[in-house]
């Protein structure tokens, strides 16, 4: 076990020891504009909806070649960055015979002026760099997508996206590329001499095991203890709560929950898989979790947040929660005394409290592949389209036997205080031929399962509405499906 990380930064091993002022749950952001050489990170709202505070991540993988991601570097306690790359905007430019020479992100930037008072520029680039690294000549879709975490108050937008689209078309060739090795060489070296970590600085102490049994065994002897994984959830605790969090397990090393295996039939998702894998996965085999993951938070969020860390949240407008519902999926839960699956159905008890045990994990997320008689869309209602959590989301999974209901999911969120099945309409609707008229029956009973409250995202009636039209939204989508 040991205390202190390293990590690579500005091309070297860093290694940083805890004390009561570097405390395990600072964050990156706050350590980075604690050092004279990388304020360009900024604060805009320590939640992870502005994008100011854009790093991006260096890993090693496996094919030795370097995978580069976005995080909101406001949301990422430091230890989550032990063996990795950190990259900020100061190490984009490179100088050579005394000029500096901007990165092609950065050039593209001046180019199309797409700066105007600045603040929100670092970010934008870290986010434009991660984009170079992954694709070449991107599609406007997926240059929005890469930039739906950065909020500029200044640009409208235009410059930015046009910068991307110009600097884009260098199959990520760079200085990056030329020091590959070299760096891949010493996140090896930091792996190989590091061991689990076990931090205390005496007010706090964190966790990092690098194996499911050490992971288990940690679990069981201090159940009360706080578990994390992408900590998208969790960092808003310490960053809008200011909560001290004194005992931490962080999951996000253990690489047994971060795979992903399959049958004909189904497809088991490591708990640790991050959102982003998970999406691209679902993109061809489930839809409806695609078109889930397609509005979840931003790049930046979808690449730290978890399957497992959604779940284990059990938020009533979680949006896995009604998707893993409507596509029939299992939970597989651990402990030292062993496995267990549980139905989603069954796995969310009450408000935030699931079916898992204080010394359990969640490993798996298991969903059988749907039918090809059987259609799962999901719909979400949110103020705005792109990274916003639900005012009320929809999961249907309707399986038409020679047109009639052979079997059907109605799985709301955001409409009482768990992720709940409107129960009276599946009822009404199950053997009954798929038409407008009963579907119009079954939207009179969702009105009447279900009582929502009013909050700042919406009033109690509009949530009614909205849950019974998307109902309908279903259908009508069906009936295209069907002619087409
Ligand atoms: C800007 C922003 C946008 C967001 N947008 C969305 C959105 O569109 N839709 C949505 O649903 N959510 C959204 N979220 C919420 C959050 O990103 C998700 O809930 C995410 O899936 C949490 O995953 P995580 O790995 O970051 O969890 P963490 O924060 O690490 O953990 C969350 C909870 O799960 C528990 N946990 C984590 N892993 C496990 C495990 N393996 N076993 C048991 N318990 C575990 C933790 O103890 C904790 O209680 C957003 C958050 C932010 C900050
Ligand atoms: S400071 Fe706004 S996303 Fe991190
Ligand atoms: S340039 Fe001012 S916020 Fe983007």
């Amino acid at each position: 076990m040991q205390q202190t990380i390293s990590f690579v930064l500005d091309g070297k091993i860093q290694k940083l020891n805890f004390t009561e002022t570097i405390l395990p749950t600072t964050t990156v952001l706050n350590y980075l504009r604690s050092s004279a050489l990388h304020k360009g990170v900024k604060e805009g709202c320590a939640e992870g909806d502005c994008g100011a505070c854009t790093v991006v991540i260096g890993e090693a993988g496996a094919d030795d070649r370097m995978h580069y991601k976005a995080w909101d570097s406001c949301l990422v306690f430091l230890p989550m960055i032990h063996g990795k790359q950190l990259i900020t905007v100061e190490n984009l430019a490179q100088k050579k015979n005394f000029q500096e020479i901007l990165h092609p992100v950065q050039q593209e930037m001046v180019n199309t002026n797409g700066s105007q008072c600045g603040y929100c520029t670092p970010g934008i680039i870290m986010s434009l760099f991660s984009l170079y690294k992954n694709e070449n000549e991107p599609s406007k879709e997926s240059i929005e997508d890469a930039l739906t975490g950065n909020l500029c108050r200044c640009t409208g937008y235009k410059p930015i996206l046009e910068a991307a689209a110009a600097a884009c078309k260098q199959n990520g060739k760079d200085q990056f590329t030329e020091n590959e090795a070299e760096i891949i060489g010493l996140l090896r070296q930091i792996y190989e001499t590091s061991q689990s970590l076990a931090i205390d600085t005496g007010s706090q102490t964190y966790y990092q095991p690098r194996t499911k049994t050490e992971t288990l065994e940690l679990r069981n002897r201090m159940s009360d203890s706080l578990l994390l994984n992408g900590a998208t959830d969790v960092a808003l605790r310490v960053t809008k709560r200011h909560e001290t969090l004194t005992q931490i397990i962080d999951l996000s090393q253990v690489e047994e929950l971060k795979k992903c295996t399959r049958t004909d039939y189904l497809i088991k998702f490591g708990s640790g898989m991050n959102l982003e894998e998970v999406k691209k996965i679902a993109e061809k085999e489930l839809p409806a979790l695609h078109e889930a993951l397609v509005v979840f938070g931003s790049k930046q969020i979808r690449s730290l947040a978890t399957l497992g860390g959604n779940l284990g949240s059990g938020s009533p407008i979680g949006d896995m929660l009604p998707v893993l519902m409507a596509y029939n999926a299992e939970i597989k839960l651990q402990s030292v005394e062993g496995e267990r699956i549980v139905n989603m159905n069954d796995f969310i008890l009450g408000y935030r409290k699931t079916d898992r045990k204080a010394n359990e994990i969640i490993t798996k997320v298991i969903i059988p592949k749907p039918l090809p008689e059987t259609t799962v869309r999901f719909y979400k209602v949110s103020k705005r389209k792109d990274l916003d959590i639900s005012t009320v989301s929809a999961a249907i999974s309707l399986t038409l036997i020679n047109d009639r209901v052979g079997a059907i999911v109605l799985a709301f969120g955001g409409m009482a205080a768990v992720t709940k099945r409107a129960g009276k309409a599946e009822k009404h609707l199950a053997g009954r031929e798929w038409t407008r008229k009963h579907v119009e029956e079954a939207m009179e009973l969702i009105e009447t399962e279900f009582s929502p409250i009013s909050d700042a995202r919406s009033g109690a009636e509009f949530r009614k509405l909205a849950s019974r039209n998307l109902l309908m939204k279903f259908w009508m989508d069906t009936q295209i499906q069907i002619k087409a």
